[in-house]
Order: C-alpha cells, then structure tokens, then sequence
C-alpha cells in the first residue's frame, strides 16, 4: 500500500518558503537611525551564507554516515566523492561572494557597522559545526575568549556542540577506514624496503644535479645539500611507528602511522583500478581543505580592508586573529603532507604480479 500522501498543488512560494526568506531581511540602521543602503547587501550575503552553510553540513553529514561502518561499501565511496565534489563547488561561490560584498566601501560600512556590536561571525552556529564536524578540536582552537568558544550559543547549542565534539568527526572516520584498507597487506611484497631504494635513487639525482650545477655557487651547493639533507631524514622516519608516535604526541602530526601509510599507497599507486576512488576521495577532501583555507585567507583581506586594525564586533583583534585561523585551524595538513613522501613515477616500485591483481579487476589476466 503506498504511504504517499494525497498529492496537493503547491505554489512557487510556498514551496521555496519565500515570504520567510524575504521578509528577512531587517536593516537595523532603518530601525534605529539613518537607512544605510549597504547593510541590505550586507545581511543577504551573510544569509546566502548560511543557506549554503546548511548544504554544506547536509552533504558533509551524510558523507560522515556512510563511513560510520567498519566495512564501507564501495560504492558509497563513490557517492561520498560526488558529494564533496558538491561541496568544493559550493565554497568556490563562498570565496566568489566576497567580491559582491568587497563592493561596499569601508565607509558604506561604518554607516551601520555601530549598530551591529556585539553580534559576530563569532556567532555562527553552523559555521563552528562544521568545523566540528570535519575535526577541528577544541584544543586545536585559538582561544579568544577565557570561555569556551561554544558559550556564544544557547543552551541547546551548546549541547548539540559538545555532543558533536565528544563524536567521531569527518578526519576521524576516514582514518580509520584507511587503517583498514586490505591492500595494507602486501604479502611477500616488502613495499618498505623497496620504496626507501627508489627514495634513495631520487635523493641521490638531486644530489648529483646540485652538485654539477654551473650556476650555483659553491656556498649555495652546501645550502642546497644541507637541505636536501633534511629531506633525507624525513624520509628515513617515513616507517618508523614510534617516531611517528613521538610527532603525534607532539602535536606536529594527527594522522595514524597506518593511516599515513595506506594513504601514500593509495597515492603512488591510484592508477590501479581499485585505488582509483580512494584515491579520489583522498583528493578531493585535500581541495576541500584549500578551498576552506583560502575562504578564511580570503575573509581576512576583506576583514582587513573594511577595518583596518579595528578589532572585531565578537571583541577579537580582528585581521590578526583571522590570519592565525588561516594557519593553524587547518585539519587535513596531514593529507597534504603526503606529497613530502611521494616519488616521481618512473621510481615507483613495480607491484608483484599476484598483488597487482588483486588491485585490478578480477577478470583482467596479467
Ligand atoms: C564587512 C564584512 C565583514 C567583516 C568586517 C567581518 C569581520 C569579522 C571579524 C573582525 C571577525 C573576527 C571575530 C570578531 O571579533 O568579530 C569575523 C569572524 C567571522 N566572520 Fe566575518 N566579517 C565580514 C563578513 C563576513 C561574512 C560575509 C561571513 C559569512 C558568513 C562572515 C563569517 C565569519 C565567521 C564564520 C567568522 C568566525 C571565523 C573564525 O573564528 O574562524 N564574515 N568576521
């Protein structure tokens, strides 16, 4: 028996909600003073951002749902990379949209920007959620305030967020799904030692190009070589665990060892058939990371355009705060880090046979 209920028409307005989201926008400078023409663009834009913020959070959720599973399936991996493909789309229109709202002067906003204290971007709930959710924790956080920063909301906010940080977020679920990943086991395959040859290689023809270089000098070829010697010791900790272990402690890295190697299989190796969508999915998280990065870059430009050294309506110093966010509220470094380890193709070991299989289709013959 259908569940469907009896279909009814439905009006263009209705359906989109309209009288409420047009009716929304109340410019305070009309209500308390002088009519400021900029603060209607003002308050759309800042309500086109929540509206998008909210789509973000549903694709975002719903990737989360699909890897709360300790065997995810396949093809949810690929729905999750359609999904955040959505989402990097819809933060490119988010760092787009700074540029409408850049075509109000810092005068134009100084017309009505007295009336908005102390109502920030502090305050915006989905905003923080979604930082929550993708796995920035709350120790990570630049503390602006002696309080937490979650106080800024009501109590059933409140709530909401301490149950979100007390949960596995985005970072958290795609770590352990890599930790599981079956290719780890690379049986009689000693992918290790194979790969620490091939680093080997490459750092030994970067040496030498230095080396014969005509056009450095002899002073810029130790430099060089002093670096390429750092490189060398990152290299040469790439498989110990308890080093990596030590980093983590530290608080230098967040990604398991595990984690981290499967996540550098899946890269030198994507082109295999059954590597292609992990593969995928470790990039496109990694673009959003960027994108996200660049939207806060971005904000900061504009926050220092429109203010100066002014300190903000949430009570932060401003543009100073807002580049720190840029550097240190980033959550997928670690993703990115991966290109540290990353060798050019021609040095990539040759997979076994037996393996390369196993990584293919099953019906291809090798
Ligand atoms: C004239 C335009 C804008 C100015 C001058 C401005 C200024 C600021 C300032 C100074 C802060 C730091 C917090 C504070 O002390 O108040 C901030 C934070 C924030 N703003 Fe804006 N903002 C503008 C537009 C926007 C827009 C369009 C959005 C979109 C939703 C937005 C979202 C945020 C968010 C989410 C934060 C918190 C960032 C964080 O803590 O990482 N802002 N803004």
């Amino acid at each position: 028996m259908s569940t469907d209920k009896k279909y009814s028409a439905i009006h263009y307005h209705s359906y989109l909600g309209l009288e409420k989201i047009l009716g929304a926008q109340n410019c305070r400078s009309k209500e308390l003073g002088v009519e400021a023409h900029e603060e209607t663009l003002f308050i759309i834009v800042h309500q086109v951002y929540e509206l998008w913020f909210k789509q973000i959070i549903h694709e975002v959720d719903s990737v989360m749902n699909l890897f709360k599973t300790n065997n995810v399936d396949e093809k949810n991996i690929d729905i999750a990379v359609l999904r955040l493909e959505r989402v990097n789309e819809i933060i490119k229109l988010l760092i787009q949209q700074i540029k409408v709202l850049e075509t109000m002067t810092p005068l134009d906003f100084l017309d009505f920007r007295s009336y908005l204290f102390p109502a920030s971007g502090f305050q915006s709930f989905q905003f923080r959620k979604l930082e929550v959710m993708l796995g920035l924790k709350i120790e990570k956080r630049i503390a602006y305030t002696p309080h937490k920063y979650y106080h800024e909301f009501d109590t059933e906010q409140q709530k909401q967020m301490e149950h979100i940080e007390a949960s596995e977020s985005l970072f958290d679920l795609v770590q352990g799904w890599l930790e599981r990943t079956p290719f780890l086991e690379t049986g009689d395959f000693d992918f290790k030692g194979k790969y620490m040859e091939a680093v080997k290689k490459m750092l030994d023809k970067e040496k030498s190009a230095i080396l014969q270089s005509d056009y450095l000098s002899e002073q810029e070829k130790e430099m060089r070589l002093r670096m390429n010697g750092d490189t060398d010791t990152f290299f040469i900790h790439v498989f110990d665990e308890a080093y990596h272990q030590k980093l983590i402690e530290e608080g230098k890295v967040k990604l398991s060892f595990k984690a981290t190697i499967a996540a550098l299989l899946i890269q030198l190796y994507g082109n295999e058939p059954i590597l292609q969508l992990p593969c995928r999915l470790l990039n496109v998280i990694t673009e959003m990371d960027t994108l996200l990065t660049n939207w806060r870059y971005s904000h900061a430009q504009m926050v220092m355009r429109m203010l100066g050294k002014k300190t903000g309506t949430g009570g932060s110093s401003g543009f100073e705060y807002l580049m720190e966010t840029v550097k240190k509220h980033q959550i997928f470094l670690d993703f990115h880090n991966i290109s540290t380890l990353l060798i050019p193709r021609s040095e990539v070991p040759d997979l076994p046979p037996t393996l390369k299989r196993t990584l293919g289709y099953y019906y291809n013959h090798i």
